[in-house]
C-alpha cells in the first residue's frame, strides 16, 4: 500500500496505473476505520484493481459547535486495517492541500436542493453542502472510478448518487449495506464517543426503526402511525433524547404521508455530544430478526 498526501502525487499514481489497464475503487472516508469502513473497502477490493481509501476529516461539513477537533483519530490503526482490507493507495491529505484557501474561505460548494434539506439537514443546515463540495473534489481528483458508501448514511449516498448524475461525474456510485454490532447498533466511528450506559441503550433506535418496517410489513399505510410507535420505542429507553424518526421516500427522501414496503425509516437520536443516526428498508425488517 502506498501512502500518499498530495494531489499531484495521488493524479500521478493514478495515470500511470489507467494506463497499465487498471480500473480503480474510491472509498473516501474520515478514518478511525471499523469493520463498516473496511466492508466497502473489501468490496471495492473484489471488483476493482487498485483501491484508493481517503481519509480526511472534512472541516467544510462540519457547523460551528459541532464534533471537528474531537472527532476521533488513529492514522496508525488506520493504515494498517485499510491495508489488510485490500486499499492499494492510501490519500490522507492535510487541510491545506484540499483547501488551499482555508476551509473558512471556500467560495464555490455544490448544494444538492430539497435531498441535502430533509432530516439530517433540518438539524445540519449546510451539513450536505460540506459533504457533496469534498466529495466533488475527491472525484476530480480521482477521476472516472466506481466509488463506494454505506447505506448507513443513507442520505449522503442519495445525495452524491444524485450529485453524480446531475453533474455527470463519470463515476459509478455504489450503494453499501450497513454493518452492524451483534446487538443491532450500526457501526459508526461516533460510537466511541458513548458511556458504557449509553452503549448498552445505543441499540433502542435501530429496535424502533425494526418496529416502524414491522408495522408496515403488516399492512400499516398512515406513516404517521408508524412514526408514532418509533418515538414511542426510542423514548421507552432511559437514556437518549430522541433527535427524529422520519418514513420517507428512498429516492427524494421527501416524507410520505401513506407508506408501503418500499419506505425507508430513518431516526438520529442524542446522547450527550453523540447523535446516532439510522436507517432501514421497510422491507428489510424480515431479515433484521
Ligand atoms: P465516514 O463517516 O468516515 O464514513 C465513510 C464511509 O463509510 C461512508 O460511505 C459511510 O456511509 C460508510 N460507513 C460508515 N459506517 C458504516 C457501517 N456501519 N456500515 C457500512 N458503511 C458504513 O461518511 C463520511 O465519512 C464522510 O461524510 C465522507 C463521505 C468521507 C465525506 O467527508
Amino acid at each position: 500500500m502506498r501512502t500518499l498526501r498530495t494531489i499531484p502525487e495521488l493524479r500521478a499514481l493514478l495515470s500511470e496505473a489507467r494506463a497499465d489497464g487498471s480500473d480503480i475503487g474510491l472509498v473516501p472516508t474520515m478514518g478511525y476505520l471499523h469493520d463498516g469502513h473496511t466492508s466497502l473497502v473489501r468490496r471495492a477490493a473484489a471488483e476493482c484493481d487498485q483501491v484508493v481509501t481517503t481519509i480526511f476529516v472534512n472541516p467544510l461539513q462540519f457547523a460551528p459547535g459541532e464534533d471537528l477537533d474531537a472527532y476521533p483519530r488513529d492514522p496508525a490503526g488506520d493504515a494498517e486495517k485499510a491495508s489488510a482490507a485490500g486499499t492499494t493507495v492510501l490519500f490522507c491529505p492535510e487541510p491545506d492541500e484540499m483547501y488551499p484557501t482555508g476551509a473558512d474561505d471556500v467560495l464555490t460548494v455544490v448544494t444538492v436542493g430539497l435531498l441535502g434539506q430533509a432530516m439530517e439537514g433540518e438539524s445540519r443546515p449546510t451539513h450536505f453542502a460540506g459533504v457533496c463540495t469534498v466529495v466533488a473534489k475527491l472525484f476530480n481528483i480521482v477521476g472516472p472510478c466506481r466509488a463506494y458508501f454505506g447505506e448507513k448514511d443513507y442520505q449522503q449516498l442519495a445525495s452524491i448518487r444524485r450529485m453524480a448524475a446531475d453533474l455527470s461525474f463519470p463515476v459509478e456510485v455504489v450503494g453499501c449495506p450497513t454493518l452492524r454490532e451483534p446487538d443491532g447498533l450500526a457501526m459508526s466511528s461516533r460510537n466511541a464517543y458513548l458511556s458504557e450506559r449509553e452503549r448498552s441503550v445505543a441499540p433502542v433506535l435501530h429496535e424502533a426503526l425494526i418496529r416502524g418496517a414491522r408495522l408496515i410489513l403488516g399492512g400499516e399505510t398512515d406513516a404517521s402511525a408508524v412514526r408514532a410507535e418509533m418515538a414511542r420505542a426510542v423514548r421507552s429507553a432511559p437514556l437518549g433524547e430522541l433527535d427524529y424518526v422520519a418514513v420517507a421516500d428512498p429516492d427524494t427522501l421527501q416524507p410520505v404521508e401513506r407508506c408501503d414496503p418500499g419506505s425507508r425509516l430513518f431516526g438520529a437520536i442524542r446522547f450527550g455530544r453523540a447523535r446516532l443516526i439510522d436507517n432501514i428498508a421497510a422491507g428489510e425488517a424480515t431479515d433484521a430478526g
